[in-house]
């Protein structure tokens, strides 16, 4: 079992964070689910986006190959498909509202990134 801190956006703005144990036999949103945390996501499969965060430190390895839907850009800058990436080690995730992402819509084109 690995650590989690989930960093996100608090009720009045300021980034807060909640700690989730992250079994490394399933994926990071799997494991954030189980433990009661309302992550955003719509497809599970690796498609949508929806479930995109950023992980700040650790390390994770992924189910399927991502490299044409997450540019190489982002995945240098550690964004990874929640639904789809295993944890290979403690991490730090920020989810919305932390480390400029904003915006979560369930549509690819309109996925905002602010960095
Ligand atoms: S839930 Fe759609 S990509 Fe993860």
């Amino acid at each position: 079992m690995y650590k989690g801190i989930l960093k996100f956006q608090g009720f009045q703005g300021q980034v807060d964070s909640q700690v989730v144990n992250l079994k490394p036999t399933q994926s990071i949103l799997t494991s954030i689910l189980d433990a009661n945390i309302d992550m955003p996501y719509k497809c599970l499969v690796g498609t949508c986006l929806t479930c995109m965060c950023r992980i700040e430190s650790g390390k994770t390895r992924y189910l399927i190959e991502v490299d044409n839907i997450i540019s190489a850009e982002k995945i240098k800058l550690g964004y990874v498909l929640a639904c789809q990436a295993i944890p290979e080690s403690d991490l730090i995730i920020c989810t919305t509202g932390c480390s400029g992402i904003y915006n979560r819509p369930n549509m690819r084109e309109s996925v905002t990134y602010v960095d």
